[in-house]
């Protein structure tokens, strides 16, 4: 997987090569797989270098920026030596890929100040994604100030470009954006602590007949700069966001950037293809990292914050009944907490609303068979709770300033080691106390007051997010078999840190099947559906007042990990057996739903997804119709993945009829779609919205 010849190094991944000389710094190639043999020399002309530093002539954004004891700015590092490691060096309290393959380090140093860098280059057997991390060490006899490092830098060559990037906000989280570079120098950037719903930290680089795909393994600020260079040179670099950044290295200390992950491959579908594959290979771990995910009620939207233990019984029981799994307790079950004003960090039940404690309300849960999960937000402090009124110190804010109370509540200054303590300690409790094999970790505020007691200011953002990772690094190991779901107001924290923590994540606050279409295919250029938490809720939508038939909220939410996230008892008795019909179907083809290889449908007037089992045997396919009028032309949608020669039977849920075509025509041709008209649906079902589930099983062939 990795070849030497001099000091030019060759990685191969299955599908495409990367090829770097270490002595001069420069990215050879990175693209489709070569053929043996290549001694790639004429390529070095090219100048396209994998780190860069103010010192030389090139201009361009750079990798790494020091500020040395002198004053000065300029460094120049040297290769020094490389080693082809068998073992993945690991990155202190930093999330990382794993597993097996090979790593090339490099290692570099500016002979004046004596700074060290190394930077790695990691491949997995059977993975198309290689993982790049730098490293600088401090040899020098005094402080140095870090005020960039970088993850990753790759030139490529022209500038004939497009990017995209997944742009967005709360309840509009990662659409798709597509424009060319142009000139000039392109920022996807995040400031507000967390990877944020403004802008994920995944970005597309699309030339002729390639497409590269960069991210982060980080959920703090990050940083991903496209330029469009002067000698017809486009610089993609990622990382960790300079902005309020400062570190400051004594000598002999280290800075670790976050890892980034570096992959391409022909078409937009293969990179995600293969970017799934790394995230559920090399990014999800433990129990729960292949297992079927549980179907779950939450009763968030169902009750907000106006239950007792006695609504949440019958609202499990009925659950139960219904084919559920998972019940989980959402915001409102500990300290005082009425509404969004209290409570926060008082992690100790409200016996009055849980009718004894969480734990005689677990158990009642439980005695309806199913497992009891439970919602927390642990990184907040409510000023009005006793945790604040005890432990003022405990939250983030700047001493002389009023802290700006975002959602009524103030963040914990994680930075400190007895507040990573106290964290660890609370969610322990709850979830030993109430036995949860489930947690909804909750983020619901950005970070504002940034500041800690003997923290340097430009290494307030940094030091947060590495005592959030020591905090979870300490859960996980605690308790393997909890299934964690990440959340952060919805998806303002989908990022591949918090997935190596947490084997899914809630992708939106926004409920509305229409609205979720867009939001999970955006969610799935890079991360695979067993990530994506995607609930059916009540109608009129909570977020947006539309109301879309139940059939087609369960097509949508098929596109993700399926929960239910409204009150089951105020659903009619029809309401209800479709839900039971629904949980069953689910349960029967979630393997193939959540883990199968899933490519999005696009088309006109269409969107949706088609998830395939591994050897294309059988697969299903949702169709969403965006717009619909009477006059509309025959919708049709052309399937992907399929086996080009074989015979499919296809049938419509929900309908008896089938028909068979061969993979070529399902894929070719363009399928018209067995569907009402928009105003009869209307009519009839209550809702225009339409949506088709095909199933598909291979006969012959
Ligand atoms: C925001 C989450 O995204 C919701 O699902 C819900 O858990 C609320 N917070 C509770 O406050």
């Amino acid at each position: 997987m990795i070849k030497k010849n001099g000091t030019v190094y060759r990685l191969d991944t299955p599908n495409t090569t990367l090829v770097l000389q270490a002595d001069t710094a420069q990215m050879l190639y990175y693209g489709p797989r070569l053929p043996a043999g290549d001694s790639f020399a004429p390529l070095a002309r090219l100048g396209r270098r994998f780190f860069s530093a103010p010192g030389r002539e090139d201009y361009a954004e750079y990798s790494l920026l020091a500020e040395y004891a002198d004053g000065s700015f300029a460094s120049d590092p040297v290769f020094v030596r490389a080693k082809v490691l068998s073992e993945k060096p690991a990155l202190p309290d930093l999330p990382s890929s794993y597993g097996e393959g090979k790593t090339l380090e490099l290692h570099y140093t500016d002979r004046v100040s004596r700074l060290h860098l190394y930077i790695t280059y990691s491949v997995f057997g059977g993975c198309d994604a290689i993982a790049v991390s730098a490293r600088v060490v401090n040899g020098a006899k005094k402080p140095l100030r870090l005020r960039r490092l970088m993850s990753l830098q790759c030139d490529f060559p022209g500038t004939e470009y497009e990017i995209v990037t997944f742009h967005g906000a709360w309840l509009q989280e990662r659409q798709k954006t597509q424009r060319r570079i142009g000139r000039g120098v392109f920022v996807n950037d995040s400031k507000c602590g967390s990877s944020s719903h403004a802008r994920n930290p995944f970005l597309l680089l699309k030339g002729e007949g390639q497409v590269y795909g960069f991210n982060l393994v980080y959920s703090g600020n990050h940083k991903e700069i496209v330029e469009c260079c002067e000698n017809e040179r486009t610089r993609v670099l990622a990382g960790i966001n300079d902005f309020q950044f400062d570190w400051t290295l004594a000598p002999g200390e280290s800075f670790y950037a976050p890892e980034a992950v570096l992959c391409c491959a022909p078409t937009e579908d293969a990179l995600s293809a293969r970017m799934h594959a790394f995230v559920a290979e090399h990014i999800v771990r433990g129990k729960w990292k292949k297992r079927e995910r549980p179907v779950l009620f939450n009763n968030w939207e169902g009750t907000y914050f106006g239950f007792d233990a006695e609504k949440i019984d019958a609202m499990a029981q009925t659950a139960a009944r219904l084919g559920a799994e998972l019940f989980v307790l959402d915001d409102g079950w500990f300290g005082h907490r009425e509404d969004d004003t209290s409570s926060l960090g008082d992690w100790y039940d409200n016996v009055q609303k849980t009718g004894g404690g969480l734990a005689a309300l677990a158990d009642r849960v439980r005695a309806h068979g199913l497992a009891f999960g439970i919602w927390i937000e642990p990184e907040m402090i409510s000023e009005d709770s006793d945790l604040y009124r005890t432990r003022p110190n405990f939250a983030m804010k700047i001493p002389g300033r009023e802290p700006y109370r975002w959602r009524n509540q103030l963040m914990l200054n994680l930075a400190e080691e007895r507040v990573q303590n106290f964290v660890v300690r609370s969610v322990s409790d709850v979830i030993v106390r109430s036995g949860a094999s489930y947690v909804k970790w909750d983020y619901n505020r950005c970070m504002t007051d940034c500041y800690g007691k003997g923290v340097a200011g430009g290494e307030y953002f940094h030091r947060y997010m590495l005592g959030l990772y020591r905090v979870l690094q300490r859960l996980q190991k605690r308790f393997p078999s909890v299934l964690f779901e990440g959340c952060a107001s919805g998806g303002g924290r989908f990022d591949l840190g918090m997935l190596c923590y947490f084997p899914q994540i809630w992708t939106s606050d926004d409920t509305d099947a229409r609205e979720r279409i867009s939001i999970q295919a955006g969610t799935s250029y890079a991360y695979p559906q067993s990530t994506m938490g995607a609930h059916i809720s009540a109608c009129p939508n909570h977020q947006t007042g539309n109301s879309n038939l139940l059939s087609v909220r369960f097509n949508v939410s098929c596109g993700g990990v399926l929960g239910y996230e409204l009150d089951p008892c105020a659903l009619s008795a029809q309401e209800q057996e479709e839900i039971a019909e629904q949980i069953a179907f689910y349960k029967a083809n979630r393997k193939l739903l959540q883990f199968g290889q899933q490519y999005r449908l696009e088309g006109r007037g269409v969107a949706g997804y088609i998830a395939l089992s591994k050897d294309a045997s059988s697969a299903i396919a949702a169709v969403h119709v965006l717009q619909g009028s009477l006059t509309e032309p025959p919708v049709t949608v052309r399937l992907k993945g399929l086996n080009a020669s074989a015979l499919y039977e296809v049938r419509v849920r929900g309908k008896e009829e089938t028909f068979t075509a061969t993979g070529a025509l399902l894929m070719r041709a363009d399928i018209p779609l067995p569907l009402e008209d928009p105003v009869k649906s209307a009519r009839e079902n209550g809702g225009s919205f339409r949506s088709v589930m095909l199933l598909l099983k291979r006969i012959r062939g």
